[in-house]
């Protein structure tokens, strides 16, 4: 019988016309779902297992079945496995050619088992493995950004708001900001593995199955926490991949803050840092440019998680129950989700080890900007001036300076003593950016022993 013949599909004995061929290739998933195949397996391996352990299978039969599908997975891990469009799937795919091999017993494999529950397995192994794998880029990146914070906490980056220049901060600070966003990211996606790892298999095609399963026996061979709790939920939610990818659009997003300060950084206006030549490319007219090209592209990267998320969301909303089609549509984004999550956090993990920094650059523009203008505030509310009026006299300071053109600390302490009386010499103890760095030493501030204090914390929590 020909694979053509409607007889030779997995469903086809109801049917008496083969199926249309554009049909068939607009329903089927192969090209994209054979990704799976490694987790289909696996958890066909667990079915067999557990059908042997109730008594659906023999012995012999769950031997043969689990030899099967390791000689498969060695095919197609070899290059050897010829993906049939007209087998719809990776899971009709698998399991027919486990009956070309075996025999009549790899027939039996199906057994208390439909295709939603199956992929609804699948999707969530798959996801599961990934999750860890995003998560330990995370972390790889994140002690490149603790390294950083560490040798770099004494160096001075104006800080800003609205992009101005608004006061001195450490670099190292400025890295664990970045360290913290990417802290909750690793905190979100293993609050999201817990519910990515329950097991739908047993739930059938929506109903359960009328076979004496030991759901819980298979949950424990493939690592599940435990099997879902209703049938008709686990087989056709998929809310679980979208969490995973608003989870991921906040990486992205954050990736993209992260970016757009490096791109910026990189800028001869700025000239804070220098990023590696191997992470940028040139241009093929313009001979002097060096171009931020891994930081553009993440930030620019972003714009595809967020619209996945907006497919997933948009694929689940109003299904009813239970398994629709509609859901064959959730691995494509998802896999796109995993896929440059992957890639922008590589690149990063990469890249933050051996950006170099302009340190002279930006302690020069520290103290342009009037950035100690709040320390000068300070200065004088602790001669006893309330602080409303501190910072009238600063401002009038200010304006002198920008007259002037000169920076705070650059005026003679008669020049300040214009605007207030109670300034004395020691005023250029917190003029200066490291003195209104050093200020700051409260908790979670940017006071270099404040720095060194969280980069200490951090690395006890995450054993790096
Ligand atoms: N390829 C399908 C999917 O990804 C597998 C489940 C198909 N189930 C069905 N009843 N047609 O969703």
């Amino acid at each position: 019988m020909s694979r053509e013949d409607p007889k030779s599909k997995l469903w086809g004995g109801r049917f008496s016309e083969p199926t249309d061929a554009f049909v068939q290739a607009f329903t089927a998933s192969v090209d994209f779902d054979r990704r799976l195949y490694r987790h289909d397996i696996e958890g066909s391996r667990a079915h067999a297992r557990m059908l042997a352990r109730v008594g659906v299978l023999t012995e012999a039969e769950c031997q043969k079945i689990v030899d099967g599908l390791d000689d498969i997975q060695a095919d197609i891990e070899r290059g050897e496995f010829a993906w049939l469009t007209e087998l719809e799937d990776v899971h009709m795919n698998i399991e027919a050619r486990l009956t070309d091999r075996i025999g009549a017993v790899g027939k039996k494999l199906h057994t208390g088992r439909s295709r939603n529950d199956q992929v609804a397995t699948d999707v969530r192994l798959w996801l599961r493995e990934q999750i860890d794998l995003l998560q330990a880029e995370i972390r790889r990146l994140q002690t490149g950004l603790l390294d950083l914070a560490e040798r770099e906490a004494d160096t001075i980056l104006p800080g800003f708001t609205h992009l101005q220049v608004a006061q001195p901060v450490s670099f190292g600070h400025h890295m664990l900001a970045w360290f913290e966003m990417l802290d909750r990211d690793h905190e979100r996606l293993a609050d999201c593995r817990k519910r990515v790892n329950v097991m739908p298999l047993g739930s059938a095609a929506l109903a359960g199955t009328s076979y004496p399963l030991d759901r819980h026996y298979t949950a424990e061979l493939l690592g599940f926490l435990r099997p879902t709790r209703n049938s008709l939920d686990a087989v056709s939610d998929r809310d679980f991949a979208i969490e995973f990818t608003a989870a991921g659009a906040l990486v992205m997003m954050h990736l993209s803050r992260m970016a757009e300060e490096l791109i910026l950084w990189a800028s001869a206006q700025f000239g804070f840092v220098d990023l590696p030549d191997r992470f940028c490319t040139g241009s093929s007219i313009m001979p002097q440019k060096k171009n931020p090209d891994v930081p553009e592209l993440v930030r620019g990267k972003s714009g595809r998680v967020y619209g996945h998320l907006m497919s997933l969301l948009t694929l689940m909303k109003s299904q009813p129950l239970a398994y629709n089609k509609d859901n064959q549509e959730d691995k494509e984004p998802l896999f796109d989700t995993v896929d440059t999550l992957a890639g922008s956090l590589r690149a990063f993990a990469d890249m933050v080890p051996h950006i170099e920094l302009r340190r002279e650059r930006m302690y020069a523009a520290a103290q342009q900007g009037f950035s100690t203008a709040t320390d000068l505030a300070d200065y004088l509310v602790r001669k006893g001036l309330p602080f409303r009026d501190a910072h009238e006299v600063v401002g009038k300071a200010v304006r002198f300076g920008v007259e002037q053109g000169r920076d705070l600390s650059q005026m003679s302490v008669e020049e300040l003593r214009q605007f207030s009386d109670t300034i004395d010499e020691d005023v250029f103890q917190v003029l200066t950016p490291e003195g209104s760095m050093a200020a700051r030493d409260i908790e979670g501030g940017t006071a270099p022993a404040q720095v060194r204090r969280q980069i200490a914390a951090a690395r006890e929590r995450l054993g790096i």
